[in-house]
């Protein structure tokens, strides 16, 4: 009864290295076919900024620009494979959402603070923007008190024209 239990006794010692060798080999080299998969790290041309008073402008550069601009900073996570891929996927859907670097053609300088509350404002201030996994890798962009008064006076300060616009066109 006791042969079974010691046959595998003998084998795995001598089987062990070997199939984690073959691991390990299979790991570096899937590893390094990934990091032949092309990745997309553009900064296409900042075609017309947001306006903004140059304060805020400094929150969303710390806090947002890396997503939802055309000025993305690409660590060098960003050059290794997967994180790469999620990084890039980021960007691509962050810039699809909402493009600081575009804001200036959409809006005019009365219009932007209206606007930014209307869209932007909310999911700062749920905390569901910047992206919770971000934050740990870039300290910086967590918003302070003192960031969140200057935006939300930025938001407050200018008349609402853009109600006031859709008001004149109801009337007319
Ligand atoms: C790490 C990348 C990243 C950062 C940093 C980031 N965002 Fe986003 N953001 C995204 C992605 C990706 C989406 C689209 C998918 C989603 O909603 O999660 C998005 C969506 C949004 C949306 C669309 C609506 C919503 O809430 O889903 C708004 C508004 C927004 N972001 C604002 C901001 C603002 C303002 C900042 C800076 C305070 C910021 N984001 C920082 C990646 C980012």
């Amino acid at each position: 009864m006791t042969e079974p239990a010691q046959k595998p006794d003998e084998t795995t010692p001598k089987m062990k290295p070997s199939i984690l060798r073959r691991i390990a080999v299979f790991g570096i080299v899937l590893f390094l076919g990934l990091q032949l998969v092309p990745v997309d790290r553009q900064n296409p041309e900042v075609v017309a900024d947001i306006n903004a008073p140059e304060e805020v402008k400094l929150i969303l550069r710390r806090a947002c620009y890396d997503c939802h601009s055309n000025e993305t900073h690409w660590p060098w996570y960003s050059y290794v494979a997967p994180g790469s891929w999620l990084m890039a996927k980021d960007v691509r859907e962050g810039r699809d959402y909402l493009n600081f670097s575009e804001w200036g053609d959409y809006y005019e300088l009365e219009e932007t603070p209206e606007y930014f509350l209307d869209e932007c404002f909310g999911s700062i201030e749920s905390g569901e923007m910047p992206l919770w996994f971000y934050l740990p890798l870039h300290p910086e962009a967590k918003l302070t008190e003192e960031d969140m008064k200057i935006l939300k006076d930025w938001c407050q300060a200018e008349e609402s024209v853009v109600a006031e616009e859709i008001e004149e066109d109801l009337e007319s």
